[in-house]
């Protein structure tokens, strides 16, 4: 099957990280041909972001979604310059497509490789691994509010950030959680919310999450509240399989978990539109990183494993598998990039991964 994918490589180490992913993804589909699963990529890249900003004074063309509605995945870089206020930014591009595409259910597995050195400094660290729900389409991203709702001038304005839960948003991606648990080893979910300080969406969260708990009898139950569950991924990591939690808290905590397991730049994502209507969106966690931007030192880990999860998506396990068997096998042997304690370029990276794709 040739499956039609939309490259974004948007900002900063988006570019690179992309560049880096097709590559790999590249080379697995050449090497896939005669197999059961052969597949092939039919690429397309667009250069929205920052740059095509400062030329149009928009982040995707006006027809953008129209011109990504009918490929079979997205595959995203980062979004985010210095010159564009941040907000404008992410809502411009990326925000839009996963509103516009209805990718409700963001999945950030949290997965700690052989030879990266965890600040958690387990002795096992390699057998944890669990995975960030993160409900992607409302809660404290909503976008509902405004700003100088006082009407008064300087120094006394006031704004409002309202967050908007809904019963169907709530039970959609509680049910995604519990299904998920149920492919996995440890059949466990944790819901996060901050139910006991905000009384409305998060007690509505917690109900439901009640009602579908008990159509699950199999699946193992928490409630926690988010700032005891930041402490538990620290210090009770052990304890955890799926973690699910509202659109901020699930951002804050993917970003926690990333850091634990060694790096941000390892961390890998989906923006699925489980019902298949619009194509699902894969990207990994971090940002663009203007730091360390065009300096090839950006580690593409992230961006590789994010590829995994749309070979998943596509059906193809097995694929899926041999990339993140590559990623393992490139950071026990030592070939790191600098946020993960070595001195391999970008580059340096991409070639091991490919090399590691043969057994
Ligand atoms: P960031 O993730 O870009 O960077 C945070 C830190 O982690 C930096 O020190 C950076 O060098 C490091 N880092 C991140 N990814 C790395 C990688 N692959 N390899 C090595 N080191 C890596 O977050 P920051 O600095 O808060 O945001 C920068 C820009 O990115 C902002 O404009 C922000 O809005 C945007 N952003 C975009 C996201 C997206 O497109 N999904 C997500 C987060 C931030
Ligand atoms: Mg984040």
């Amino acid at each position: 099957r040739t499956f039609r994918i939309a490259a974004i490589p948007a900002d900063g180490i988006g570019k690179e990280v992309v560049a880096a992913g097709r590559q790999v993804l590249d080379a697995l589909a050449a090497d896939s041909t005669g197999g059961t699963d052969a597949f092939a990529l039919d690429w397309q890249e667009f250069d929205w972001g920052c740059e095509y900003y400062a030329r149009t004074g928009k982040m995707m063309a006006d027809d953008g979604l129209d011109q990504l509605k009918d490929f079979d995945a997205i595959y995203f870089g980062a979004v985010g310059w210095p010159t564009v206020p941040d907000d404008v930014s992410l809502w411009g591009l990326r925000l839009r497509i996963c509103q516009n595409f209805d990718q409700w259910a963001n999945v950030r597995p949290v997965h700690f490789l052989p030879g990266v050195i965890s600040p958690l400094r387990k002795a096992d660290d390699t057998e944890l691994d669990w995975v960030v729900v993160r409900e992607n389409s409302e809660g404290e991203y909503a976008g509902l509010g405004g700003r100088n709702l006082s009407g008064r001038g300087p120094g006394g304005e006031v704004a409002v950030q309202s967050s908007l839960f809904t019963e169907v948003g709530c039970e959609r991606i509680i049910r995604f959680a519990f299904d998920l648990a149920r492919t996995r080893t440890r059949r466990k979910v944790s819901s996060v919310t901050k139910s006991n300080a905000q009384q409305y969406g998060m007690v509505l969260w917690d109900d439901v999450f009640k009602r579908v708990a008990a159509e699950y009898p199999d699946v193992e139950t928490e409630s926690v509240l988010v700032d005891a569950m930041s402490a538990k991924f620290v210090l009770r990591p052990e304890d955890l399989s799926v973690v699910v939690a509202s659109n901020l808290n699930a951002d804050i905590l993917s970003d926690l978990g990333s850091a634990l397991a060694g790096s941000l730049g390892l961390a890998a994502s989906a923006n699925l539109n489980p019902e298949r209507r619009f194509p699902s969106m894969f990207e990994p966690v971090h940002g663009s990183a203007p730091d360390i931007a065009g300096q090839g030192l950006a580690n593409p880990i992230g961006a590789v494993g994010s590829a995994a999860l749309m070979l998943e998506h596509f059906g193809l396990p097995d694929q899926a598998a041999r990339l993140n068997k590559a990623i393992e096998k490139t950071t026990a042997a030592g070939v790191l990039t600098r946020d993960v304690g070595g001195s391999a370029t970008t580059d340096e990276v991409t070639k091991t991964l490919i090399d590691a794709l043969t057994p």
